[in-house]
Protein backbone atom coordinates (compact mmCIF):
# COMPACT_ATOMS: atom_id res chain seq x y z
CA UNK A 1 0.00 0.00 0.00
CA UNK A 2 2.70 2.49 -0.85
CA UNK A 3 5.98 4.20 0.71
CA UNK A 4 6.45 6.98 3.09
CA UNK A 5 9.16 9.02 1.57
CA UNK A 6 10.76 11.87 3.09
CA UNK A 7 12.66 15.17 1.01
CA UNK A 8 15.19 16.64 3.29
CA UNK A 9 15.86 19.48 2.00
CA UNK A 10 12.87 20.19 0.38
CA UNK A 11 12.81 23.75 0.14
CA UNK A 12 16.09 23.81 -1.87
CA UNK A 13 16.61 24.04 -5.72
CA UNK A 14 17.05 20.07 -6.13
CA UNK A 15 14.31 19.29 -3.22
CA UNK A 16 12.05 21.30 -4.95
CA UNK A 17 12.32 19.44 -8.38
CA UNK A 18 12.61 16.01 -6.48
CA UNK A 19 9.05 17.28 -4.93
CA UNK A 20 7.72 17.20 -8.84
CA UNK A 21 9.73 14.17 -9.53
CA UNK A 22 7.72 12.27 -6.85
CA UNK A 23 4.49 13.52 -8.29
CA UNK A 24 4.82 12.09 -11.43
CA UNK A 25 6.92 9.00 -10.34
CA UNK A 26 4.83 5.86 -10.86
CA UNK A 27 6.24 4.89 -7.13
CA UNK A 28 2.95 3.70 -4.89
CA UNK A 29 3.57 6.40 -2.41
CA UNK A 30 1.66 6.18 1.17
CA UNK A 31 2.75 9.55 2.55
CA UNK A 32 5.38 12.53 1.62
CA UNK A 33 7.45 14.24 4.45
CA UNK A 34 8.81 17.53 3.39
CA UNK A 35 12.26 18.07 5.70
CA UNK A 36 14.13 21.34 5.79
CA UNK A 37 16.45 23.28 8.11
CA UNK A 38 14.40 25.50 11.23
CA UNK A 39 14.41 28.30 9.26
CA UNK A 40 11.80 27.04 6.92
CA UNK A 41 9.85 24.78 9.11
CA UNK A 42 6.31 25.51 8.80
CA UNK A 43 6.19 26.96 5.43
CA UNK A 44 3.64 25.24 3.04
CA UNK A 45 4.60 23.17 -0.24
CA UNK A 46 2.40 21.56 -2.40
CA UNK A 47 1.88 17.97 -3.35
CA UNK A 48 -0.35 17.44 -6.09
CA UNK A 49 -2.08 20.13 -5.23
CA UNK A 50 -2.01 19.61 -1.40
CA UNK A 51 -0.45 21.64 1.38
CA UNK A 52 2.37 19.98 3.20
CA UNK A 53 3.77 21.82 5.86
CA UNK A 54 7.82 21.56 5.89
CA UNK A 55 9.00 20.20 9.21
CA UNK A 56 12.50 20.99 10.80
CA UNK A 57 14.95 17.88 10.07
CA UNK A 58 15.65 15.95 13.05
CA UNK A 59 16.90 12.15 13.93
CA UNK A 60 13.49 11.27 14.59
CA UNK A 61 12.08 13.09 11.30
CA UNK A 62 12.58 9.21 9.98
CA UNK A 63 10.69 7.29 12.55
CA UNK A 64 8.03 5.96 10.10
CA UNK A 65 10.08 6.59 6.68
CA UNK A 66 10.80 4.23 4.09
CA UNK A 67 12.98 5.80 1.73
CA UNK A 68 14.87 9.40 2.71
CA UNK A 69 15.74 11.53 -0.24
CA UNK A 70 18.87 13.84 0.55
CA UNK A 71 19.77 17.21 -0.92
CA UNK A 72 20.88 19.61 1.82
CA UNK A 73 24.39 19.62 1.65
CA UNK A 74 27.44 17.37 2.40
CA UNK A 75 26.87 18.32 6.65
CA UNK A 76 23.67 16.94 6.82
CA UNK A 77 23.86 14.05 4.74
CA UNK A 78 26.90 13.21 7.29
CA UNK A 79 24.80 14.14 10.46
CA UNK A 80 21.73 12.23 9.61
CA UNK A 81 22.18 9.60 6.83
CA UNK A 82 23.04 7.16 9.00
CA UNK A 83 20.48 8.19 11.89
CA UNK A 84 17.93 7.25 8.90
CA UNK A 85 19.34 4.13 8.43
CA UNK A 86 19.50 2.82 11.33
CA UNK A 87 16.09 3.61 11.74
CA UNK A 88 15.26 1.28 8.42
CA UNK A 89 15.41 3.47 6.19
CA UNK A 90 16.33 3.31 2.47
CA UNK A 91 18.72 6.77 1.67
CA UNK A 92 19.54 8.20 -1.76
CA UNK A 93 21.65 10.81 -1.37
CA UNK A 94 22.43 13.18 -3.55
CA UNK A 95 25.59 14.77 -2.16
CA UNK A 96 29.25 13.72 -2.73
CA UNK A 97 29.60 12.43 1.11
CA UNK A 98 29.82 8.87 0.73
CA UNK A 99 29.79 8.50 -3.11
CA UNK A 100 33.63 6.63 -3.25
CA UNK A 101 32.73 5.04 -0.09
CA UNK A 102 33.03 0.66 -1.11
CA UNK A 103 29.52 0.18 0.48
CA UNK A 104 28.07 2.23 -1.37
CA UNK A 105 26.38 1.99 -4.91
CA UNK A 106 27.03 5.15 -6.72
CA UNK A 107 24.20 4.81 -9.25
CA UNK A 108 22.85 5.59 -12.73
CA UNK A 109 19.68 3.45 -13.61
CA UNK A 110 20.50 2.92 -17.17
CA UNK A 111 24.29 2.40 -16.31
CA UNK A 112 24.92 0.00 -13.50
CA UNK A 113 21.75 -0.70 -11.97
CA UNK A 114 23.06 -4.17 -10.54
CA UNK A 115 25.09 -2.50 -8.48
CA UNK A 116 22.04 -1.47 -6.22
CA UNK A 117 21.81 -5.60 -5.30
CA UNK A 118 25.13 -4.67 -3.08
CA UNK A 119 23.47 -1.66 -0.97
CA UNK A 120 23.52 -1.59 2.92
CA UNK A 121 20.93 1.47 3.35
CA UNK A 122 22.87 4.16 1.22
CA UNK A 123 22.76 4.79 -2.37
CA UNK A 124 24.81 8.03 -3.55
CA UNK A 125 23.34 10.01 -6.64
CA UNK A 126 26.55 11.08 -8.68
CA UNK A 127 27.88 14.08 -9.61
CA UNK A 128 25.69 15.72 -11.96
CA UNK A 129 28.15 16.40 -14.61
CA UNK A 130 28.82 12.77 -14.40
CA UNK A 131 25.99 11.09 -15.02
CA UNK A 132 24.63 12.74 -17.98
CA UNK A 133 28.21 11.55 -19.36
CA UNK A 134 27.91 8.40 -18.26
CA UNK A 135 23.94 7.98 -20.20
CA UNK A 136 25.82 9.22 -22.98
CA UNK A 137 29.00 7.07 -23.16
CA UNK A 138 27.69 3.62 -21.70
CA UNK A 139 26.44 2.74 -25.12
CA UNK A 140 29.59 3.49 -26.57
CA UNK A 141 31.55 1.80 -24.38
CA UNK A 142 29.03 -1.16 -25.32
CA UNK A 143 30.32 -0.75 -28.94
CA UNK A 144 33.79 -0.45 -29.12
CA UNK A 145 35.37 0.12 -25.61
CA UNK A 146 36.29 3.41 -24.33
CA UNK A 147 40.01 4.32 -23.50
CA UNK A 148 40.30 7.42 -23.17
CA UNK A 149 37.56 10.12 -21.63
CA UNK A 150 38.58 14.39 -21.94
CA UNK A 151 35.56 16.59 -21.23
CA UNK A 152 35.19 20.10 -20.89
CA UNK A 153 31.76 21.60 -19.10
CA UNK A 154 29.21 24.26 -19.43
CA UNK A 155 28.10 24.13 -15.74
CA UNK A 156 24.58 26.07 -15.23
CA UNK A 157 24.41 28.01 -12.20
CA UNK A 158 20.97 26.00 -10.22
CA UNK A 159 23.72 22.89 -9.65
CA UNK A 160 25.32 25.90 -6.48
CA UNK A 161 21.76 26.26 -5.25
CA UNK A 162 18.90 28.75 -5.24
CA UNK A 163 20.95 31.38 -3.36
CA UNK A 164 23.51 31.33 -6.16
CA UNK A 165 20.93 31.95 -9.23
CA UNK A 166 19.74 34.40 -7.33
CA UNK A 167 23.05 35.90 -6.92
CA UNK A 168 23.57 35.67 -10.47
CA UNK A 169 20.39 37.10 -11.30
CA UNK A 170 21.02 40.19 -9.15
CA UNK A 171 24.20 40.79 -10.94
CA UNK A 172 22.98 40.51 -13.88
CA UNK A 173 20.28 43.17 -13.15
CA UNK A 174 22.63 45.37 -11.58
CA UNK A 175 25.01 45.19 -14.80
CA UNK A 176 21.96 46.30 -17.51
CA UNK A 177 21.51 49.16 -14.90
CA UNK A 178 24.77 50.57 -15.87
CA UNK A 179 26.59 49.07 -12.52
CA UNK A 180 30.46 48.45 -12.69
CA UNK A 181 31.75 44.96 -12.44
CA UNK A 182 34.18 46.23 -8.79
CA UNK A 183 30.68 47.16 -7.37
CA UNK A 184 28.89 43.62 -7.98
CA UNK A 185 27.61 41.61 -4.96
CA UNK A 186 29.84 38.37 -4.71
CA UNK A 187 29.25 36.24 -1.80
CA UNK A 188 28.46 32.80 -3.19
CA UNK A 189 30.19 31.75 -6.29
CA UNK A 190 32.34 29.70 -7.91
CA UNK A 191 31.98 28.22 -4.28
CA UNK A 192 30.83 29.36 -1.19
CA UNK A 193 33.08 27.99 0.91
CA UNK A 194 36.26 29.63 -0.89
CA UNK A 195 37.96 32.50 0.37
CA UNK A 196 37.14 34.34 -2.82
CA UNK A 197 34.19 35.04 -4.94
CA UNK A 198 33.45 36.94 -8.15
CA UNK A 199 30.77 37.55 -10.60
CA UNK A 200 29.57 35.29 -12.68
CA UNK A 201 26.73 36.99 -14.77
CA UNK A 202 28.46 37.84 -18.16
CA UNK A 203 31.32 36.00 -17.26
CA UNK A 204 32.58 32.24 -17.15
CA UNK A 205 34.14 30.62 -14.56
CA UNK A 206 36.97 27.97 -14.66
CA UNK A 207 36.27 26.65 -10.88
CA UNK A 208 33.42 24.57 -9.86
CA UNK A 209 34.22 23.36 -6.11
CA UNK A 210 37.42 23.72 -4.37
CA UNK A 211 40.75 23.16 -5.70
CA UNK A 212 42.22 19.85 -5.04
CA UNK A 213 45.52 17.64 -6.47
CA UNK A 214 47.23 17.94 -9.29
CA UNK A 215 45.06 21.93 -9.28
CA UNK A 216 42.21 20.13 -10.70
CA UNK A 217 38.81 20.96 -8.76
CA UNK A 218 37.31 18.79 -6.84
CA UNK A 219 33.99 18.91 -9.32
CA UNK A 220 37.19 17.80 -12.02
CA UNK A 221 38.15 14.62 -9.46
CA UNK A 222 34.38 13.78 -8.89
CA UNK A 223 34.09 13.36 -12.81
CA UNK A 224 37.47 10.90 -12.68
CA UNK A 225 36.79 9.44 -9.46
CA UNK A 226 32.49 8.63 -10.13
CA UNK A 227 33.45 7.47 -14.03
CA UNK A 228 35.66 4.76 -12.61
CA UNK A 229 33.67 3.39 -10.31
CA UNK A 230 30.37 3.56 -12.63
CA UNK A 231 31.76 2.49 -15.25
CA UNK A 232 33.89 -0.23 -12.85
CA UNK A 233 37.08 0.46 -15.24
CA UNK A 234 39.63 1.49 -13.23
CA UNK A 235 42.37 2.14 -16.29
CA UNK A 236 40.22 4.28 -18.00
CA UNK A 237 41.93 7.68 -19.21
CA UNK A 238 39.68 10.63 -17.48
CA UNK A 239 40.62 13.95 -17.22
CA UNK A 240 37.74 16.81 -17.04
CA UNK A 241 38.02 21.21 -16.95
CA UNK A 242 34.44 21.74 -15.39
CA UNK A 243 33.67 25.68 -16.03
CA UNK A 244 30.42 27.46 -14.58
CA UNK A 245 28.56 29.98 -17.25
CA UNK A 246 25.77 31.74 -16.86
CA UNK A 247 23.20 29.55 -17.20
CA UNK A 248 20.47 28.80 -14.84
CA UNK A 249 19.45 25.44 -15.56
CA UNK A 250 21.01 22.17 -17.86
CA UNK A 251 24.83 21.33 -18.43
CA UNK A 252 25.99 21.39 -21.56
CA UNK A 253 29.35 19.19 -22.03
CA UNK A 254 32.13 19.08 -25.02
CA UNK A 255 33.18 15.44 -24.70
CA UNK A 256 35.94 13.82 -26.74
CA UNK A 257 36.44 10.23 -26.51
CA UNK A 258 38.84 7.71 -27.88
CA UNK A 259 37.58 4.03 -28.62
CA UNK A 260 39.66 1.05 -27.94
CA UNK A 261 38.15 -0.95 -31.04
CA UNK A 262 37.78 1.01 -34.55
CA UNK A 263 34.08 2.21 -35.18
CA UNK A 264 32.45 4.79 -36.62
CA UNK A 265 30.05 7.66 -36.34
CA UNK A 266 27.18 6.92 -37.83
CA UNK A 267 27.19 3.64 -35.67
CA UNK A 268 27.66 5.44 -32.33
CA UNK A 269 24.90 7.66 -33.72
CA UNK A 270 22.75 4.37 -34.16
CA UNK A 271 23.87 2.95 -30.49
CA UNK A 272 23.13 6.35 -29.08
CA UNK A 273 19.43 6.34 -30.56
CA UNK A 274 18.74 2.45 -29.34
CA UNK A 275 19.85 3.41 -26.17
CA UNK A 276 17.47 4.45 -23.05
CA UNK A 277 17.35 8.01 -21.50
CA UNK A 278 18.96 9.71 -24.82
CA UNK A 279 17.23 11.60 -27.93
CA UNK A 280 19.92 12.27 -30.19
CA UNK A 281 19.32 15.89 -32.15
CA UNK A 282 21.78 15.71 -34.83
CA UNK A 283 21.40 17.36 -37.77
CA UNK A 284 23.78 20.22 -38.80
CA UNK A 285 22.19 20.80 -42.20
CA UNK A 286 19.17 21.79 -40.55
CA UNK A 287 21.16 23.37 -37.19
CA UNK A 288 19.95 20.98 -34.94
CA UNK A 289 22.19 19.92 -31.94
CA UNK A 290 21.12 19.41 -28.12
CA UNK A 291 20.82 23.73 -26.60
CA UNK A 292 20.90 23.68 -22.79
CA UNK A 293 17.32 26.06 -22.73
CA UNK A 294 15.57 23.45 -24.51
CA UNK A 295 16.50 20.23 -22.49
CA UNK A 296 14.86 22.27 -19.11
CA UNK A 297 11.83 19.97 -17.24
CA UNK A 298 13.28 17.33 -19.68
CA UNK A 299 14.26 13.66 -18.38
CA UNK A 300 16.70 12.84 -21.07
CA UNK A 301 19.73 13.51 -22.23
CA UNK A 302 20.67 14.83 -25.33
CA UNK A 303 23.11 14.36 -27.12
CA UNK A 304 24.21 15.91 -30.59
CA UNK A 305 27.25 17.42 -32.79
CA UNK A 306 28.92 13.54 -33.33
CA UNK A 307 31.96 14.05 -35.20
CA UNK A 308 34.65 12.13 -35.65
CA UNK A 309 38.09 13.74 -34.72
CA UNK A 310 40.22 15.53 -37.88
CA UNK A 311 43.72 13.42 -36.39
CA UNK A 312 43.11 10.81 -34.23
CA UNK A 313 41.12 7.50 -35.97
CA UNK A 314 39.38 6.34 -32.48
CA UNK A 315 39.09 9.51 -31.68
CA UNK A 316 35.34 11.25 -31.25
CA UNK A 317 33.32 14.56 -29.93
CA UNK A 318 30.09 14.86 -28.76
CA UNK A 319 28.27 17.85 -27.64
CA UNK A 320 26.37 16.46 -24.00
CA UNK A 321 23.28 18.57 -22.41
CA UNK A 322 20.76 17.60 -19.90
CA UNK A 323 18.52 19.39 -17.15
CA UNK A 324 21.08 19.32 -13.80
CA UNK A 325 18.34 19.05 -11.62
CA UNK A 326 16.49 16.82 -13.31
CA UNK A 327 18.71 13.50 -14.75
CA UNK A 328 21.92 15.27 -12.70
CA UNK A 329 19.38 15.01 -9.25
CA UNK A 330 15.88 14.65 -8.46
CA UNK A 331 15.45 12.77 -11.49
CA UNK A 332 17.49 9.90 -11.56
CA UNK A 333 17.31 9.72 -7.37
CA UNK A 334 13.43 8.98 -7.83
CA UNK A 335 14.79 6.69 -10.81
CA UNK A 336 16.70 5.14 -8.30
CA UNK A 337 14.11 4.80 -5.95
CA UNK A 338 11.59 3.51 -9.02
CA UNK A 339 14.38 0.93 -9.89
CA UNK A 340 15.08 -0.14 -6.12
CA UNK A 341 11.48 -0.93 -6.02
CA UNK A 342 11.40 -2.57 -9.18
CA UNK A 343 14.17 -5.00 -8.21
CA UNK A 344 12.18 -5.45 -4.50
CA UNK A 345 15.22 -4.17 -2.98
CA UNK A 346 13.22 -1.78 -0.37
CA UNK A 347 13.15 -2.70 2.51
CA UNK A 348 10.03 -1.96 4.44
P1 LIG B 1 16.32 25.81 4.27
O1 LIG B 1 15.55 26.34 3.10
O2 LIG B 1 15.48 25.67 5.48
O3 LIG B 1 17.62 26.52 4.50
P2 LIG B 1 20.04 24.67 -1.97
O4 LIG B 1 20.83 23.49 -2.49
O5 LIG B 1 19.10 25.24 -2.99
O6 LIG B 1 20.92 25.70 -1.33
O7 LIG B 1 19.08 24.08 -0.81
C1 LIG B 1 19.57 23.51 0.38
C2 LIG B 1 18.44 22.78 1.11
O8 LIG B 1 19.00 22.17 2.27
C3 LIG B 1 17.34 23.68 1.61
O9 LIG B 1 16.12 22.98 1.57
C4 LIG B 1 17.76 23.95 3.04
O10 LIG B 1 16.69 24.27 3.92
C5 LIG B 1 18.30 22.60 3.41
N1 LIG B 1 19.22 22.68 4.55
C6 LIG B 1 20.38 23.38 4.64
N2 LIG B 1 20.97 23.20 5.84
C7 LIG B 1 20.16 22.36 6.55
C8 LIG B 1 20.20 21.78 7.85
N3 LIG B 1 21.21 22.04 8.70
N4 LIG B 1 19.18 20.97 8.23
C9 LIG B 1 18.17 20.70 7.38
N5 LIG B 1 18.07 21.21 6.13
C10 LIG B 1 19.05 22.03 5.72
Amino acid sequence: DGYNVAVVGATGAVGTKLIEMLEQTNLPLKNVKLLASQRSAGRKLLFKGAGIFVEELTADSFDDVDIAFFSAGGSTSQKFASEAVNRGVVVIDNTSKFRMDKDTPLVVPEVNKEALKQHQGIIANPNCSTIQMMVALKPIKELAGIDRIIASTYQAVSGAGARAVEEVKQQSREILDGELTENLTTEILPVASDKKHYPLAFNALAQIDEFAEEDYTKEEWKMVNETKKIMEDSQIKVSATCVRVPVITSHSESIYIETIEQTSVDQIRDSLEKAPGIVVEDDPSQQVYPQALNSVGKKETFVGRIRQDLDIEDGYHLWVVSDNLLKGAAWNSVQIAETLHEMDLVRV
